[in-house]
């Protein structure tokens, strides 16, 4: 339930000694409730880490003090001492530095706001967490995006969508009135990672959430989630202004609606001044949009955001649109789309898109509109919740695919082109910037069913607050501050988290295969599914297994999805000699017979794929069983039953997919690979 905020106590004694000698005072400075509650986890922290609070001053007395507080509440002498590390961080960012304060050591925490300082608190307790040195500390971070944001696909029934840990944290029918302790320690471990805006509600979403009944109850929440720096933002049903507005359209272009949503959005602003606006999924898989009235995407998020532009706020608009008017190729539908309206959007419109262009599976290549919409910003969607990876019963650390993503380039504007540049605004300087992440937190006891699914809520986090870190630091991070600092449990379990991701390919759908998983519910193998009403949803139109091979032609010879990317990178995935074979069948179909780079066949790589996927989860077990000692055993048995389940079904996968396919090659499996049972 504490999260990667475990505060175990130090262990190592130097390490102890260190830390006392250098904290021998806190002296917290300002008094908002963003200051107490900074203040209250030092002393948590504190406590639990090192058996004792140190004394806390009113002022700074002596040598050796923690001094906490924004740049405002800082003393002359300080404030000279750090300017030239306020000029490098943004309103966000913390500093954390040892001085010498008349000829006395110091260490300050600070930052140009009270939250700023908080992360910064957040930040100095990891620094204690993860038993590293606070002797001579310079440390300036600030976060690179603006919008760091939880989507939670929660509905007000409190079914999450996509949901695999519970019902929902929001408890629609107590609120106002009843504070669920649950929020305060979500807002918490949100802010421990930097993580500043919620999305309270589904992108399918309900228009009843915009009643004062509800927003009664979201002001409520916004009331807890404010001091820990977390802005409330709600998903905008497209046709509310009728469904609660008696209105007769929900038509962007009409001056009634238009009027409804100006309205709206004074009422949520008169209740939450700092609401951050609106998420809208519009015109997709059945939601209602402006299409619905011969408008288009700009229209109807221009109408919007004109709205919420008064109060400050944003609108996200979703690019995840595909129909089954047009099933020649999913894929290409989003960008289609969107792209020639680069330039044509409000200031504080951002469109939002997936990681990839069909939906969050384990492997996909970088969405082609990452980098094409230089006039727009575009902010990236992860999903943490494992819809295609498993749920919450397969182990797989997604900072690992988050990184794989970031760390792509599109080529854009040349070499070096990456999204993450894409994503922070750096490329073509734009000033809104976010990053959204599809929420794994239900009502669980450990809030997201597999205790290594908290860790793929910290290092969303921790990506959103700096895309370019690396996913082995934040596994390392994340083991020291969940489980334990011993070396002999961090070295081989930081691999298999490392791993999981890359087995996780391996056994559901290796060599660039996709959408192969059984249908509505997406968990298991289903590559045999094809009497769906609509083309697009079966998993046989992505994998397009024959007689005469398998692969999904995506390059000028099939559907020519590869001219959305930059040259470079069309050119690239284009050649079947140059396509990265990760990638492989993604965009090509290749006959069975096809010589992958190591000498085996199509057919045999294939299957030693799944094998491999099988092996790497059965290492992870093996690795885990020598965990046993250095953690509790609540934990230690939870994740042995649930890599068993997962091993078991990764044979499922294998088994499965190699049987319907061989059907195709009709080949025997080679050797290497283990016999279906
Ligand atoms: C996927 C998912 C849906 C979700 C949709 C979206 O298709 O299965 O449950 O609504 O993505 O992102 O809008």
């Amino acid at each position: 339930y504490k999260l990667w905020m475990q505060y175990n106590t130090v262990a190592d004694s130097t390490v102890v000694l260190e830390y006392k000698n250098n904290l021998k005072g806190v002296v917290v400075l300002g008094n908002s409730e963003t200051i107490r509650i900074a203040e209250k986890e030092l002393k948590t922290g504190f406590l639990d880490m090192l058996g004792n609070i140190p004394e806390i001053k009113s002022d700074i007395k002596g040598e050796n003090n923690l001094i906490v507080g924004s740049q405002s509440n800082l003393n002359a002498e300080i404030k000279k001492e750090l300017r030239s590390d306020f000029d490098k961080i943004n309103n966000e960012g913390f500093i954390i530095k040892s001085i010498s304060l008349k000829n006395k050591r110091q260490i300050v925490i600070t930052g140009k706001n009270d939250v700023a300082v908080l992360y910064g608190v957040f930040h100095f307790l990891r620094i204690l967490q993860t038993n590293k040195s606070v002797k001579n500390l310079h440390i300036t971070d600030s976060p690179k995006t603006n919008i760091r944001i939880l989507n939670h696909w929660d509905n007000l029934d409190r079914t999450v969508e996509r949901g695999y840990a519970g019902f929902s944290l929001w408890n629609w029918q107590k609120l106002p009135d009843f504070i669920d302790q649950r929020y305060i320690d979500y807002a918490r471990a949100n802010a421990s990672i930097g993580i500043n805006g919620t999305v309270l509600t589904n992108v399918n979403a309900n228009a009843l959430i915009l009643t004062p009944q509800y927003l009664e109850k979201v002001e409520a929440l916004a009331n807890v989630f404010r001091p820990y720096g977390i802005k409330v933002y709600l998903t905008a049903r497209f046709s509310a202004p009728i469904e609660i507005g008696n209105l007769k359209t929900a038509d962007p272009k009409d001056p009634e609606v238009i009027n409804w949503w100006k309205n709206k959005s004074a009422e949520i602003y008169k209740r939450i001044p700092d609401f951050g606006g609106f998420l809208v999924k519009a015109n997709s898989e059945g939601q209602p949009g402006p299409q619905n009235y011969g408008r288009d995407h700009v229209d109807g998020a221009n109408m919007l955001a004109d709205a919420v532009a008064p109060f400050g706020g944003v609108i996200m608009w979703r690019a995840f649109v595909y129909s089954e008017h047009d099933a020649n190729d999913r894929a290409k539908q989003a960008y289609a789309e969107f792209q020639p309206y680069d330039g044509k959007f409000k200031e504080n419109v951002i469109v939002q898109v997936k990681n990839g262009a069909i939906d969050f599976q384990p492997r996909e290549p970088f969405h082609p509109l990452f980098g094409a919409m230089p006039k727009t910003p575009i902010m990236m969607e992860f999903q943490i919740t494992q819809e295609y990876l498993g749920f919450s019963t397969h182990l797989v650390f997604l900072p690992k695919l988050f990184q794989e993503v970031l760390e792509a380039d599109t080529y854009q504007k040349g070499k070096g082109s990456t999204v993450a540049k894409v994503v922070d605004g750096t490329l073509y300087q734009n000033k809104l910037t976010g990053i959204a992440g599809v929420a794994n937190i239900g009502n669980d006891l450990n809030w997201t069913g597999h205790p290594f699914a908290q860790a793929n809520w910290y290092g969303f986090g921790r990506l959103a607050w700096n895309p370019y870190l690396d996913s082995e630091t934040i596994a390392d991070e994340w083991l020291r501050s969940t489980f334990s600092n011993d070396e002999n449990f961090i070295k081989p379990v930081k691999k298999i988290m490392i791993e999981s991701r890359e087995a996780v390919v391996n056994y559901m759908t290796p060599l660039g295969l996709h959408h192969i998983m059984d249908t509505g519910h997406h968990y298991g193998p289903g590559p045999w599914v094809s009497n769906l009403s609509r083309p697009e949803w079966n998993p046989t139109y992505y994998h397009k297994a024959g007689k005469n091979g398998i692969g999904f032609d995506r390059s000028k010879t099939g559907t020519n999805a590869t001219a959305q990317y930059a040259t470079e990178v069309e050119k690239l995935f284009d050649n079947l000699e140059t396509c990265p074979e990760k990638d492989l069948l993604w965009f090509h179909h290749v006959s069975w017979d096809y010589k992958l780079k190591n000498g085996q066949t199509l057919w045999n790589g294939l299957a030693l794929k799944y094998q491999e996927g099988v092996n790497q989860v059965a290492t992870m077990q093996n690795v885990w069983n020598q965990a046993e000692k250095y953690i509790d055993s609540e934990r230690f048995n939870e994740v042995q039953m649930l890599l068993e389940i997962q091993h078991k079904e990764a044979k499922w996968w294998r088994d499965a997919c190699l049987l319907y396919f061989q059907q195709f090659s009709g080949k025997e499996l080679s050797a290497g690979v283990e016999k279906p049972t």
